[in-house]
């Protein structure tokens, strides 16, 4: 390589030294007398100058460069001109008087302008179709040496802490992780499927009962879900497995590796993260992945609810119902329109209306205070803290309406009115999951976490009489509100684990087909054993800033699963799928 040094890279003590420079041209401004070119490549911006009495034969092919073309200069690194100094950027004191030019490529014009960084979700789609333009970007750029920064403090970390990095299959068979598998059919094998990954969950604990003692791995996990912001078809995990441990050994480790990782971005958090109960979490936040960035906490009150002959209060409390309010500081400013919009807003998580109150210096302002004798309105406003300018909000509705609606509602109005400091990371360590929950659809229980996690040991005798109450040694560490680690303390014993299976309705064919291999693993000296996994990409996006984890993954897919840079999904032809023994068999479209 020719290249003396990175664009971004030229300073001060330069000056006066012979550099070679390669790059992409961001923009060529042609000043009658001398062009000036800003050149970039992957660290940065430069500008370099093509002075005819320096150089004519540079400045003459200056003349044919556009936009994005690839170019080599060399010359002498120069101060700029008084008053042209450009303190914005690294660079912005220096430039480089250029004495050879090559264009080492032409570029198309590109459909996109690169150096617009600013308000990058705008086009989407054009950004995601061109991603190897985007990428030249400084802050895609970025967002990307971020993510290799991190993945190389993780593995230095796990390396001193003994860990070792083992791969597992990416075709095999299914995990249960609650999304659906990605299949592939298997051409020596005609009428089998692999199963992508949901997560190397059982080979990890396949791993422990090897004796590897100590695992992680950085690794593509691939889930069918419907996605989200924060979810993609597939994603990476940093994949942690221990033997011989308790819970809180698993969260020390993380705890040292997250420290390691926020100091990337000069951030010194502090250890131990508080630790919340599950039905803490839910009953104050109404979520498991608590923001702890500000307050605006559930408050339940039911009793005083009850005493009220507001008809929906009455009814939801008469029928075992939940309703709980919050108070919004500030809030008794909204107006009518936005408090209709909030009403919309709950309704997406399932309630039917959305009671508010505005706390005034003359009293209560709502329309349903006339339902309250003036003894309980008083009684409700101190119970909420509610202050002169708040507004109290409530729903009234199930358990798990009224938590999931509160619960977001609250996120939605911190952001709205600006109640969450930038810049600020809460972390929590969200312990004691139920072990179970009611699949209401299928009347069922389904895992919490997944099927392998461990019940409390003196919750076991209630696995045959009261599931729903059994607790498990399930743990999520949850920053600013997003689930980034999950994982639990698993069974090591085999007759566990097919009591879980049982309990979780599978039959003895289904145990035996999905799992047998498994449980038969089990029953050759497992060691006790837990581990956990970190959504990479979440943990990636917080230390880059980004809103999305789209932001840090280098070719992500839309909302519909598709890789716009390449196409794909898309058809094979006859013979591909013959090979494969599969006959395509699509539904007839709607006219
Ligand atoms: P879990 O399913 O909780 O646990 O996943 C661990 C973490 O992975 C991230 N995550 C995702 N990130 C992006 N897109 C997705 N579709 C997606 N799904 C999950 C989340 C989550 O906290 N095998 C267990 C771990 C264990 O028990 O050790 C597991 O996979 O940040
Ligand atoms: P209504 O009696 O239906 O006109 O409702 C009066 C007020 O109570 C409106 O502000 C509704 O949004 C609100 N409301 C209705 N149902 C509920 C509910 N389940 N929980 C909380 N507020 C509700």
């Amino acid at each position: 390589m020719k290249r003396t040094s990175y664009c971004g890279e030229l300073r001060k003590a330069d000056v006066g030294k012979q550099h070679v420079l390669t790059g992409w041209v961001q923009s060529r401004r042609d000043h009658g007398g001398c062009i000036f070119i800003d050149l970039r490549d992957r660290t940065g911006i430069v500008q370099i100058v093509l002075d005819p009495q320096i150089d004519a034969e540079a400045h003459r092919v200056g003349n044919a460069i556009r936009s994005e073309f690839v170019l080599e200069a060399s010359g002498a690194v120069r101060d700029r001109m008084p008053g042209t100094v450009n303190t914005n950027l690294p660079t912005g004191e220096v430039e480089l008087a250029v004495t050879k030019l090559a264009i080492l490529n032409t570029a198309k014009t590109p459909p996109f302008l690169i150096e617009d960084d600013e308000d990058l979700d705008r086009n989407d789609d054009l950004r995601m179709t061109y991603r190897y333009l985007d990428m030249r970007r400084p802050r895609v750029a970025k967002a990307l040496q971020m993510r290799h920064k991190a993945a190389m403090v993780v593995r230095n970390y796990f390396d001193r802490h003994g860990f070792l990095e083992v791969e597992t299959p990416m075709l095999t068979k299914s995990t249960p992780e609650g999304a659906r598998d990605f299949l592939v059919p298997s051409r020596l094998n005609p009428g089998s499927f692999y199963a992508m990954p949901q997560s190397p969950q059982l080979f990890k604990q396949m791993l422990m009962i090897a004796g590897m003692d100590k695992y992680f791995q950085i690794v593509k996990c691939f889930r069918d879900e419907d996605l989200r912001a924060d979810r993609q078809p597939e994603f990476t995990q940093i994949d942690v497995e221990m033997s011989f441990i308790e819970r809180d050994d698993v969260l020390t480790v993380v705890e040292g590796l997250m420290e390691e990782l926020f100091a990337l971005i000069d951030v010194k958090i502090e250890t131990p993260f508080r630790r919340m109960p599950y039905a803490e979490a839910v009953g104050n936040y109404g979520v498991d992945k608590p923001d702890l960035r500000f307050g605006m906490e559930l408050v339940d009150v039911g009793d005083l609810a009850a005493q009220s002959t507001f008809r929906v209060f009455k009814t939801v409390t008469e029928s075992g119902g939940l309703v709980k309010g919050i108070r919004v500081p500030g809030g008794a400013k909204l107006s009518r329109s936005e408090i209709d919009a909030l009403t919309k807003f709950v309704g997406n998580y399932g309630a039917k209306g959305l009671a508010w109150m505005r706390v005034t210096d003359d009293g209560i302002d709502s329309p349903i205070a006339k339902f309250f004798e003036s003894d309980t309105l008083t009684a409700l406003r101190d119970r909420m803290g509610g202050e002169s300018g708040d507004l109290l909000m409530f729903v009234a509705d199930t358990t798990n309406v009224t938590h999931a609606a509160l619960g977001a509602l609250r996120v939605h109005l911190a952001h709205k009115l600006g109640l969450i400091q930038p810049d600020t990371y809460e972390f929590v360590w969200v312990v004691d999951f139920p072990l179970v929950e009611r699949n209401e659809d299928e009347n069922r229980w389904d895992a919490m976490h997944h099927p392998f996690t461990s019940p409390h040991p003196e919750d076991i005798p209630l696995l045959d009489t009261d599931p729903g109450k059994v607790r498990s040694n399930a743990y999520d560490l949850a920053v600013n509100g997003q689930e980034i680690w999950g994982g639990s303390v698993r069974i090591h014993d085999a007759a566990v684990q097919e009591k879980v299976f049982r309990m979780l309705q599978l039959s003895d064919d289904d145990i035996q087909l999905r799992f047998g291999f498994f449980l038969d693993a089990l029953k050759y000296g497992t060691p006790p054993h837990g581990g956990i996994a970190c959504g990479f990409d979440r943990l990636v996006a917080l230390l880059a800033g980004e809103t999305s984890i789209r932001e840090v993954i280098p070719f992500p897919k839309t909302s519909k699963g598709v890789c716009l840079v390449t196409g794909g999904p898309s058809t094979v032809d006859d013979k591909q799928l013959a090979e494969v023994f599969i006959k395509v068999d699509l539904p007839e479209e709607d006219e």
